[in-house]
């Protein structure tokens, strides 16, 4: 059932286009993205790394339509970002884009389950992918703790359980800051099989920060960064 489902969105897409992005920010404004062009195709796996301070998070975000760029394009799927309003922005965010960050941000007063369906819930969908839900615990093996809440999960389980929340509205794209850098090297592994099977098994275009050379090592393709440039590998 997710599988087809993933296969019926990727007719559509298109990937992600950057075209001459700059971002500038403080006062006086110092430069954080540099003249980014970059094309990222549908069902890539793509690790984004650098040093600290490089600007990953910051290309990431402008790339996730999380955050604007001072000038230049971003064109997902067709669609130059900078002509949607706010609200058809958050559309767009919504049925196309999935979260995960190094903090996650499940609610400690719901359940495991009731995280995983909270954004099918903000759209009224909750009844309907309430068995994709499930079958996403299943995936991951976390079947068994669905009820509880995120303080009785460890932070392996909790990371996985964010994942799964990220896809419940079977997303195109991933955008993944630094999803292993709060993990002790077992969970920081589980979580990256967790993105290689989503990408292998949906088809889900995944870009992901990480500081880990080992872990930047199963990607496809490596986007390097340096002063907020992207260089050669
Ligand atoms: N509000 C701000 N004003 C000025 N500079 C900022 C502001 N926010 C971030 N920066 C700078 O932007 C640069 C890029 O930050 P970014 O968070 O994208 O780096 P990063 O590569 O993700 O680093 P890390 O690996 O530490 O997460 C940094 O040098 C940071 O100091
Ligand atoms: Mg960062």
């Amino acid at each position: 059932m997710i599988l087809s489902a993933a296969k019926e969105h990727r007719k559509t897409t298109m990937g992600i286009k950057l075209q001459s992005i700059n971002k500038e920010l403080g006062s006086p404004p110092t430069q954080i993205l540099c003249d980014i062009n970059l094309e990222i195709n549908d069902g890539e796996f793509t690790a984004l790394v650098g040093r600290s301070g490089f600007g990953k998070s910051s290309l990431l975000y402008v790339m996730s339509t999380l955050d604007r760029a001072t000038s230049g394009q971003v064109i997902i799927d067709n669609t130059d970002i900078n002509l949607l309003t706010t609200a058809q922005l958050h559309q767009f965010r919504n049925g196309k884009m999935g979260f995960v960050f190094q903090f996650h941000y499940l609610l400690p007063e719901l359940t495991a389950m009731e995280n995983i369906l909270m954004p099918a819930m903000k759209s009224g969908r909750e009844k309907e992918l309430r068995g994709r839900a499930l079958a996403l615990l299943k995936e991951f093996d976390i079947e068994a703790k669905a009820q509880r809440r995120p303080q009785e999960l460890s932070g392996g389980e909790q990371q996985r359980i964010a994942i799964a929340q990220s896809l419940i509205m079977s997303p195109h794209y991933i955008f993944a800051d630094e999803p292993t850098g709060n993990l002790d090297s077992v969970n920081g592994q589980m979580v990256m099989d967790t993105l290689i099977k989503i990408n292998k098994d949906f088809g889900t275009t995944i870009i992901y920060v990480t500081h880990d050379t080992e872990f930047a090592a199963y990607a496809q393709r490596q986007l390097s960064m340096v002063d907020g440039r992207l260089v050669p590998n």
